[in-house]
């Protein structure tokens, strides 16, 4: 039998086990032609439910549904071969139990083939993240600044700054960490208490808007390419300023259909001559 060269995705494992050695690197993927661009480059690539405002318009990610999660992570599926591919759990389809949380999650890995979930949440959570993990599910946490609880922290702001606060995001680390997260996202968290908590936890952080001395970084890949516009926030660099681009591009097809300039001659099928 050939012995062929087997292409392996990178695991949740292989992420957990980054911590001490460089920095992770993510971002979040929603289409399959910006998943192949992305592969070569990250260590997991993120389905986030950002896609909900970045994508579809909405106002906070509490609309997005299971079955556009499914949907978008099939995409990513399909652009990337290298890279571990985990998927949100969006906002409802987790938070009434664990058993529910289990459902929504062996769907999403059924159906998408991805390796992991994502959730929100801290101690309130820990039990459902430590059912999962104990039942092949392996868990991305995310602390810190939760946008699917918008409507009870009543609006997007950087939190830690009081004892009170600062305590609690601790406690929700301490707490997801020790149910078993492969990693744990930490939100717009002030700097020092980003940094204490990453050289506090077993598991890798993964900062945004949070700090340099978190184990990696995730951002919304649509962010850096400087293509939503809705709202910057402060922890955001354009590392590429495509809307002018595109928008120059559309206004260049428009006046060229106008002027008939576009098609060309070379863009048309012609009659092949009869041999
Ligand atoms: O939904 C998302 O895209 C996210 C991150 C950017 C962490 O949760």
């Amino acid at each position: 039998m050939s012995v062929q060269a087997v292409k392996r995705r990178l695991s949740p494992g292989n992420i957990e086990a980054l911590k001490g050695d460089r920095p992770i690197v993510s971002l979040t993927a929603y289409t399959t032609p910006i998943a192949r661009l992305l592969d070569p480059h990250v260590d997991f690539m993120l389905v986030g439910d950002s896609l909900g405002m970045v994508l579809y318009g909405l106002d906070s990610t509490v609309g997005v549904t299971l079955d556009m999660m499914i949907a978008h992570g099939q995409a990513v599926m399909r652009g990337s071969e290298k890279a571990c591919v985990v998927v949100d759990l969006p906002f409802g389809s987790y938070q009434e139990s664990k058993e529910q949380a289990f459902n929504s999650a062996a769907r999403i890995l059924k159906e998408t083939g991805c390796s992991a979930v994502k959730l929100e949440g801290g101690a309130e959570m820990a039990e459902t993240v430590d059912f999962l993990s104990q039942r092949g599910i392996p868990v991305l946490g995310h602390v810190g600044l939760m946008p699917q609880l918008v409507n009870t922290i009543g609006g997007y702001r950087s939190l830690g700054r009081s004892e009170k606060e600062a305590n609690k995001i601790r406690r929700d680390a301490k707490a997801i960490d020790d149910a078993g997260a492969f990693a744990i996202v930490v939100e717009g968290t002030i700097e020092p208490l980003a940094r204490e908590i990453s050289q506090t936890l077993r598991a890798p952080t993964i900062g945004i808007g949070a700090s340099p001395a978190c184990d990696g970084q995730i951002l919304v890949s649509d962010d850096i390419l400087g293509l939503f516009s809705d709202f910057q926030p402060r922890f955001v660099k354009h590392f590429a300023n495509l809307a002018p681009q595109i928008s120059a591009a559309f206004e260049a097809y428009a006046s060229e259909v106008k002027a008939r300039t576009f098609p060309g001659i070379e863009h048309t099928f012609q009659v092949k001559p009869k041999p």
